[in-house]
């Protein structure tokens, strides 16, 4: 099962992915974790994105489809693939079809999650993760069990950020309307379309996408 997470900045799709790896056991690929993590070693790729991801714009197409098409050839054939983040342009999205292929996988599912604008700023300015496991939580929406304390690994230690003010979020969202969205389309004409209610509770878009990987 190969399926990818669509929608703007602060959607749902990282907060989706992670439980699907749980329930699922499915792979989260995830071109923007892929980033971060090239940015704090300090990589050539690292070095290249860091600046464009603060600002908000869109990193080149061929360095996260070559971050995509490793981390494949990392996890082994049998493993479903989520793809959360990527593509992002047409240009990834003809890169993806290339590299699954080569790889003797397929698209079974877009799902695309839509969502409230407005709201999205709230959701994403608010939101933080555990600096150990990386577990995601929100001001507002989803807090610690025990406040300070990660409920997944017990770590005191979070982080917030950097791209997660509203400026660079604005940007974000103009880059998804201007590059992302015009993809639709392209898997519309494949059938491979479903669109799901961003903006309901997490545990029914969870319910929903399980729905749909289940047939
Ligand atoms: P990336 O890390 O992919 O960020 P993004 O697409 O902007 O998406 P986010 O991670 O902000 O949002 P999300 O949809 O995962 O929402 P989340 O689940 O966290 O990319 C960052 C940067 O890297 C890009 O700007 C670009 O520079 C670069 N980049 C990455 N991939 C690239 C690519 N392919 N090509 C070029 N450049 C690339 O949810 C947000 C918050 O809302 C959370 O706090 C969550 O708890 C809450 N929430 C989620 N669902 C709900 C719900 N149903 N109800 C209430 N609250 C909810």
């Amino acid at each position: 099962m190969n399926i990818i997470l669509l929608g703007p900045p602060g959607a749902g799709k990282g907060t989706q992915a992670q439980r699907l790896v749980e329930r699922f056991g499915m792979r989260q690929l995830s071109t923007g974790d892929m980033l971060r993590a090239a940015v704090k070693a300090q990589t050539a790729v690292g070095l290249q994105a860091k600046a464009v991801m603060e600002r908000g714009e869109l990193v080149s197409d061929e360095i996260v489809s070559a971050l995509i098409g490793e981390e494949l050839d990392a996890m082994g054939p049998s493993v479903g693939a989520i793809f959360d983040g990527y593509p992002r342009t047409a240009a990834q999205a003809e890169s993806l079809d290339g590299i699954l292929a080569a790889r003797g996988r397929q698209l079974d599912h877009v799902i695309e999650l839509g969502v409230d604008e407005d709201a999205l700023v709230e959701r994403i300015t608010g939101r933080y993760t555990c600096a150990t496991c990386g577990k995601g939580y929100h001001d507002t929406f989803e807090q610690p069990k025990v406040a300070g304390v990660c409920d997944k690994c017990g770590g005191t230690e979070f982080k917030r950020r950097p791209d997660d003010n509203e400026a660079t979020v604005r940007t974000r969202m103009a880059e998804y309307r201007a590059k992302t969205a015009p993809i639709l389309p392209l898997y519309e004409a494949r059938d491979l379309v479903k669109q799901i209610d961003g903006m309901a509770p997490m545990d029914d878009v969870t319910g929903k996408i399980a729905a749909i990987i289940k047939g």
